[in-house]
């Protein structure tokens, strides 16, 4: 089967620099569903597919985001002379053993099951994908017979009064037997409005040349909705999360609110999990069982293990977080944190690049960068890892069990061995011995009756 997906149009009402297809939906560009759509379609109708995307508008833009796409061939259409003349472009590439199917890049919510019905209808003719909406506006009008055969498509801008109240549209998607498409699209003219080569046309010559059309009609509107404008792309956007809500509570998950959460990527869930409201959960998210999550987090790429807490305005990114956790609220995890299990981080706590042992806490105003820390170990208020001598980064170690006191500053590499304690204030930047107290601090000292300066009297 060819699938050929138009991308080369402007997108002119996005009034964007990006091309339309490059916008993101549920944080993935538009062009990115249709593609797994186009993958998944090849995949259960057990075909092979040869995909085909004509891009114009920010081609190489578009090609660029797509580069790693192996399946897929591109062919540039320039300039756009309308849909018929943009997969006349692609005609060379089809294959007329199998039947092609027009996709549009800017229609990301089209089903799986909706296709392959498309395809069944079709049954080796042509099937024209439409819809029954209740405002019509902007879309092409399917023109039925007496008995109800579709026998054109008629756009708006050309369209009678009367075609303009017919309430079926052209979805724009339709499948096709390759051989007759392409004589079809050869012959196309550009007499009409918008002086453009219209695919629409081909219904009519189908019908003048007796190929049997069957309009399917989408169960769902919803799903072949288009993105024209950024208000249209706002819609599609809540149309997905809200998917993507339901599919979280199926899976066990309390949602505090469904249209309250933002899911852009994969995500896992186990049973029980609670999510508060305004959370943002980006590339691949796993909560375990009894997971909560507080108001107004993000997490991206992240793993969270049993039982775990992260309280409100925690923000974690590439990071692991084990059973029994707390965090938050207000804490940060940048890449490659690794909390074990029963880890209390709290508020205006950073942790980057480093292990925090079991049970260890750091629960107010502290970072730990680059450094292992073992079990048991906490780190009081204020105390930070200057990891960063303002050219290398260092490594440091911090072991089991030490209590590293209010304000500390650990200057790395350094080692801190097992049971020690580092009085508050300290600047250590030497090996800790294991055990004992150290401190690096200036002895206190009072100077007695010592007498406040005075304000002088000028002139
Ligand atoms: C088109 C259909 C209309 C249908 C509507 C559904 C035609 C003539 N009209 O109208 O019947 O109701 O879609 O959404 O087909 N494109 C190109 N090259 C071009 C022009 C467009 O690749 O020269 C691509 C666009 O990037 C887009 C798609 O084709 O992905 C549709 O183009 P657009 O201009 O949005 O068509 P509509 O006017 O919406
Ligand atoms: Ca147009």
């Amino acid at each position: 089967m060819n699938l050929v997906i138009l991308a080369a149009g402007q997108g002119k009402r996005m009034r964007s620099d990006l091309p339309k297809v490059l916008h993101p939906l549920a944080g993935r560009p538009l062009l990115a569903h249709v593609l797994d759509t186009a993958r998944a379609l090849a995949r259960e109708a057990g075909v092979a597919a040869d995909i085909v995307v004509v891009v114009g508008h920010g081609a190489a833009q578009v090609r660029e985001a797509f580069a790693g796409a192996e399946d897929v061939r591109f062919v540039t259409q320039q300039p756009q002379l309308g849909t018929g003349h943009a997969v006349l472009q692609a005609a060379p590439l089809l294959n007329d053993a199998g039947p092609t199917l027009v996709l549009y890049g800017d229609v990301p919510l089209i089903r799986v099951e909706t296709l392959l019905a498309l395809l069944r209808a079709a049954a080796g003719g042509v099937g024209l994908l439409t819809a029954s909406v209740p405002d019509p506006a902007g879309y092409g009008r399917v023109v039925r017979d007496a008995h109800g055969r579709v026998t054109r498509i008629v756009e708006e801008r050309d369209a009678t009064a009367a075609e303009r109240a017919i309430d079926e549209i052209n979805t724009g998607i339709l499948v096709a037997p390759t051989p007759q498409l392409k004589s079809w699209l050869a012959r196309l003219g550009n007499d009409n409005a918008q002086g453009e080569y219209y695919l629409t046309d081909v219904i009519a010559q189908a019908v003048r040349e007796r190929v049997p059309v069957s309009g399917c009609v989408a169960a769902d509107p919803a799903h072949v909705l288009g993105v024209n404008s950024r208000s249209q792309l706002a819609r599609l956007e809540r149309i997905v999360q809200r998917r993507s809500a339901e599919a979280l509570m199926e899976a066990g998950a309390t949602l505090a609110d469904p249209a309250r959460i933002d899911v852009r990527g994969d995500m896992r869930v186990g049973a029980d999990v609670f999510i508060d409201v305004g959370c943002v959960f980006e590339g691949q998210v796993e909560l375990a069982d009894r997971v909560r999550v507080g108001a107004y987090c993000v997490l991206r790429n992240v793993s969270v293990g049993a039982g775990t807490e992260l309280v409100a305005f925690t923000y974690l990114e590439r990071c692991q977080i084990g059973a029994g956790a707390r965090v938050g609220p207000f804490a940060r995890l940048r890449p490659g944190a690794r909390l074990d299990d029963e880890v209390h981080i709290g508020n205006f706590v950073e942790v980057k690049a480093s292990v925090v042992g079991k049970g260890s806490k750091a629960n107010h105003l502290a970072y730990i960068g680059d450094t292992d820390v073992g079990p048991r170990t906490n780190i009081g208020a204020g105390t930070i890892v200057a990891n960063y001598d303002g050219v290398n980064k260092h490594h440091s170690r911090i072991g089991e069990n030490v209590q590293v006191g209010s304000n500390c500053v650990l200057v790395a590499p350094i080692h801190v061995g097992d049971g020690a304690t580092i009085g508050a204030g300290s600047t250590v930047a030497r090996e800790v011995p294991p055990g004992g107290l150290t401190l690096a601090r200036s002895r206190q000292v009072t100077i007695p009756g010592w007498k406040r300066p005075t304000k002088k009297s000028s002139g």
